[in-house]
């Protein structure tokens, strides 16, 4: 890995390319399975859906609105999930009767969107659906639906495209696998 990275990071894992081509394909899947005249709300869970939003929506060609919701699910540890997620900020627009399609960074153990999608399941939108850029399935802990994947990877935790360690490194345009920390 080229300087400034080699002491955080031990290769890449999805380069920028890859990213961006895997993304404008769901970009288009999307797409085609929502009716073209069906609004769609997109939701990002904050702030590790950031990136993955503005380059998704690029390439979602049905009628649209977005809005982001900033939940944290950690406690102490920067790696760990607690289970327990809290709303930091909420939608602003109502999504009862609408069809809804959150995106989220990385569903890990699948707690923090099994609460989510409970929460907004509570308000009773048309449709609920879920698109994430990666997933970690042998991570899974909870069963959660989701209907687009970018990529499934590997038990190793990764860093860019929105998502941080520390809070960090969510700018990087390709997916880090980050060094091990003792
Ligand atoms: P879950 O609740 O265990 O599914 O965790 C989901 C959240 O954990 C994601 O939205 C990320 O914020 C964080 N997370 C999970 N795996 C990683 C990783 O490899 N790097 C950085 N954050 C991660
Ligand atoms: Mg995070």
């Amino acid at each position: 890995m080229p300087p400034p990275y080699e002491e955080i990071l031990d290769y890449t894992l999805i380069d920028a390319d890859r990213l961006q081509a895997r993304i404008a394909e769901l970009g288009r899947e999307i797409t085609a399975d929502y009716k073209s005249d069906q609004e769609v709300v997109l939701i990002g869970i904050l702030k590790g859906s950031l990136l993955f939003m503005a380059d998704l929506m690029r390439h979602i060609d049905v009628p649209n609105i977005v809005d982001f919701m900033d939940v944290t699910s950690y406690g102490a540890g920067v790696r760990e999930s607690t289970g327990t997620v809290r709303i930091l900020r909420d939608i602003t627009v109502s999504i009862e009767r609408r069809h809804v399609l959150i995106a989220e960074d990385i569903i890990d153990s699948g707690r923090t969107l099994e609460q989510v999608l409970r929460l907004l399941r509570a308000r009773q939108p048309a449709s609920l659906r879920v698109c994430t850029l990666l997933d970690k399935p042998s991570r899974r802990e909870v069963q959660v639906p989701v209907d687009w994947i970018g990529f499934a990877i590997p038990d190793e935790f990764v860093v860019g495209c929105g998502i941080d360690y520390a809070q960090k490194y969510r700018n990087l345009p390709f997916i880090g696998k980050v060094v091990p920390q003792e």
